[in-house]
């Protein structure tokens, strides 16, 4: 499809450093043309020490939204008017919406991720978890889970630490939230398998193929639903595949946490199917 500029064309963009890799510009630039909304989608490498001013610049250009990824998705909220309920809990933002100057952040990660989840699990609420992770990814994964009633999730970190804070700051969310979630040393994590439904990996190991195992993968069962939230076949997800078990990687939870950031923007519903489409090429 022909792409026509023009004086009323609006941009949207990505915010990251590098975000060279990002896929955001092309599946956004796909939805906007499917649904012919006069915009363009541009990737921005913002540096660290110019986020402030990059985002002050949103305002000076009229730039509608933005997504917001690596490195700058906790600093961000320095620095905008509003931030949405779920962006207090996960403590880091991926969207920003621009209303006549007036910057609102929000999370779309956590939408993103129950929603892929759906494609494989149709009931959520009734399974048990195994997260491991506990940095902001973990967060808004946590906290979909709580938001869908989940009621007990073992949490493996390396810094169990963390694992507790995150307890502590999602306290107001839900009053029970020591009784559903349990922090678990990383070493500890094959004790907790029998106990699991789903495991899910949040954190970067198996982005290398030679990173560490985080367990013993060969102590996977079948009956075990298996995600990694790295958009590759990770050796983890591997594994999984090889057990039989159902397996999912990152990629359904980029396109839906694109799909909702393109819904609060246009107010139009995301042509999912199309960006499926144009991600999987
Ligand atoms: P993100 O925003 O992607 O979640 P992050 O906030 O830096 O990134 O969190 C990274 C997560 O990966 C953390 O849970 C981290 O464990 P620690 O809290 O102990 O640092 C985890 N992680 C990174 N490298 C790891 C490794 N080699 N082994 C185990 N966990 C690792």
């Amino acid at each position: 499809m022909k792409l026509f500029i023009n004086g009323k064309t609006e941009v949207y963009g990505i915010f990251g450093y590098p975000v060279k890799h990002s896929k955001s510009p092309v599946f956004q630039t796909a939805a906007f043309q499917h649904l012919k909304i006069n915009a363009v989608y541009l990737p921005f490498t913002v540096k660290p020490e110019d986020l402030e001013r990059a985002v002050y610049g949103i305002r000076a250009l009229s730039i509608k939204g933005v997504n917001i990824t690596v490195p700058h998705k906790e600093e961000v909220l320095k620095y905008v008017n509003e931030v949405s309920e779920e962006v207090k809990y996960i403590g880091a933002a991926n969207t920003i919406k621009n209303v006549d100057g007036y910057l609102k952040a929000y999370n779309t990660d956590a939408y993103g991720f129950i929603e892929g989840l759906r494609e494989i699990l149709a009931q959520i609420h009734n399974k048990r978890f195994l997260v491991i992770g506990a940095g902001g990814a973990s967060r808004a994964v946590l906290y979909g889970l709580i938001k869908e009633g989940v009621q007990k999730i073992y949490l493996a970190n390396r810094t169990l630490k963390k694992a507790h804070e995150i307890i502590q700051d999602f306290s107001n969310l839900n009053r029970f939230i020591k009784d559903i979630i349990v922090p678990v040393p990383l070493n500890d994590i094959e004790t907790f398998l029998k106990d699991v439904d789903v495991i899910i990996n949040t954190t970067s190991v198996g982005l290398n193929d030679k990173d560490k195992p985080l367990f013993d993968y060969d102590k996977i069962e079948k009956r075990h639903i298996v995600i990694d939230i790295i958009y590759k076949k990770t050796a983890l997800l591997k594994k999984a595949e090889e057990k039989g078990c159902l397996w999912q990687d990152g990629l359904p939870m980029l396109l839906y946490q694109g799909a909702k950031a393109f819904e609060i923007w246009t107010g139009k519903k995301a042509p999912v199917d199309i960006m499926r489409e144009i991600l999987l090429k």
